[in-house]
C-alpha cells in the first residue's frame, strides 16, 4: 500500500493526503493520470509518460507551471522518483494524476484555481510466467469508441466506460475487453493497445481509429521497424484480428500479453505465437538495457 503521497508540491502521509470535495477531477472527471512501471527502482519511460501528460494537459486547458514548462517538468520527474523513493519502492506501479482541481459546484473549470497533482506509488508484482505462456483471452465490449472524441486519445481520468468494459470482460471469463469504434473497426483495449500479425507484418490500429497513443505501443513499433519487422498503423477490421497467426495487447505494466482468443475463438494456434515472444524478449532487453 502506498503510505508517502506526492499531493501538490509534498510528500504526505497516506492519512494527511486530503483532497477537496469541490475538485473537478472528482465532480466531473476532468484530469488526467499515467500510469508507469519502475523497475530495480528506475522507472521505464518517465520522461515519454510526462511529454503525453504535458500534451494533453495543454489541450485540455489545464495550465499549471509543472505541467507547461520544461522546469515543471523536470520537477515533475523529481516528484515521481522521490514518492517512489519514500515508499521504498524498487518494482512499483507509479500514477501521477492531475485535475482541474478545486472550483464551483457547476461544471465550470473557469472557476478552478490551480490543478490538483497527486503521486502515488506501489510495489508492483507482475504477472507469473505462466500467465505470459497462458496469454489473455478477450471480448467484444458492447460499448464502442468515439474515435472522434478526443476523450479516446486523453489518458483521462473519465475511465468509467473502460472499466464497464472490463468488468463484462470479466465475468464472461475473460482477462481484457476490446473496443471497436463507433465505425466498427478495431481500437484498443479497455486499458491495452491491440496488435496482431499477418502475413509477416505487424498490424495495429491506427490514433484515427481512436487510441490511446501508448509509450508502450511505440516501443514496439520502434523496437519492430529496427529488427526489420514491416509494422503498419491502419484502420483494421475485427475479423483480421480474429483471422490472425498471433495477436498480443500492451501496457506499460504487462509489457506485451500475449492475445489467444476473441469471443471464445482461438487466434492462430490458440497459443502465444513466437514473435510475441521474440517482441516480448526484445521489450525486455530494452527495460534492461536502460537499467544500465
Ligand atoms: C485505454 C488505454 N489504452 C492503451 C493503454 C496503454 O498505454 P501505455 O502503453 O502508455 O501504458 C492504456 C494504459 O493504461 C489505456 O488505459
Amino acid at each position: 500500500m502506498a503510505e508517502i503521497i506526492y499531493l501538490n508540491g509534498q510528500l504526505v502521509p497516506r492519512s494527511k493526503a486530503k483532497l477537496s470535495p469541490f475538485d473537478h477531477g472528482f465532480l466531473y472527471g476532468y484530469g488526467l493520470f499515467e500510469t508507469m512501471r519502475a523497475y530495480n527502482g528506475y522507472i521505464f519511460r518517465l520522461d515519454s509518460h510526462l511529454t503525453r501528460l504535458h500534451c494533453s494537459a495543454e489541450s485540455i486547458g489545464l495550465t499549471h507551471s509543472l505541467l507547461t514548462t520544461d522546469e515543471g517538468k523536470q520537477s515533475l520527474k523529481a516528484a515521481c522518483v522521490a514518492t517512489m523513493e519514500a515508499n521504498e519502492l524498487r518494482n512499483a506501479r507509479i500514477r501521477l494524476t492531475v485535475s482541474a482541481g478545486e472550483g464551483d459546484m457547476t461544471p465550470d473549470p473557469g472557476t478552478c484555481s490551480s490543478p490538483t497533482i497527486l503521486i502515488t506509488a506501489q510495489n508492483l508484482a507482475p504477472l507469473t510466467p505462466e500467465k505470459y505462456e497462458t496469454g489473455f483471452k478477450a471480448a467484444v465490449s458492447f460499448l464502442r469508441r468515439n474515435s472522434q472524441s478526443p476523450l479516446s486519445r486523453l489518458k483521462s481520468t473519465c475511465y468509467m466506460e473502460n472499466i464497464l468494459a472490463r468488468t463484462a470482460a470479466r465475468a464472461a471469463g475473460c482477462d481484457e475487453a476490446i473496443f471497436l469504434n463507433e465505425q466498427g473497426y478495431l481500437a484498443e483495449g479497455s486499458s491495452t493497445n491491440i496488435f496482431l500479425m499477418s502475413n509477416g507484418e505487424l498490424i495495429t490500429p491506427c490514433f484515427e481509429s481512436g487510441v490511446l497513443p501508448g509509450i508502450t505501443r511505440d516501443a514496439v513499433l520502434k523496437i519492430a521497424r529496427t529488427s526489420n519487422i514491416k509494422a503498419t498503423e491502419r484502420w483494421v477490421q475485427l475479423n483480421e484480428l480474429i483471422e490472425a497467426q498471433e495477436a498480443f495487447v500492451t501496457n506499460s505494466i504487462l509489457e506485451l500479453m500475449p492475445l489467444v482468443s476473441v469471443e471464445g475463438r482461438p487466434i492462430g494456434t490458440g497459443k502465444p505465437g513466437k514473435l510475441t515472444g521474440d517482441l516480448l524478449f526484445s521489450y525486455r532487453k530494452l527495460v534492461d538495457e536502460t537499467l544500465r
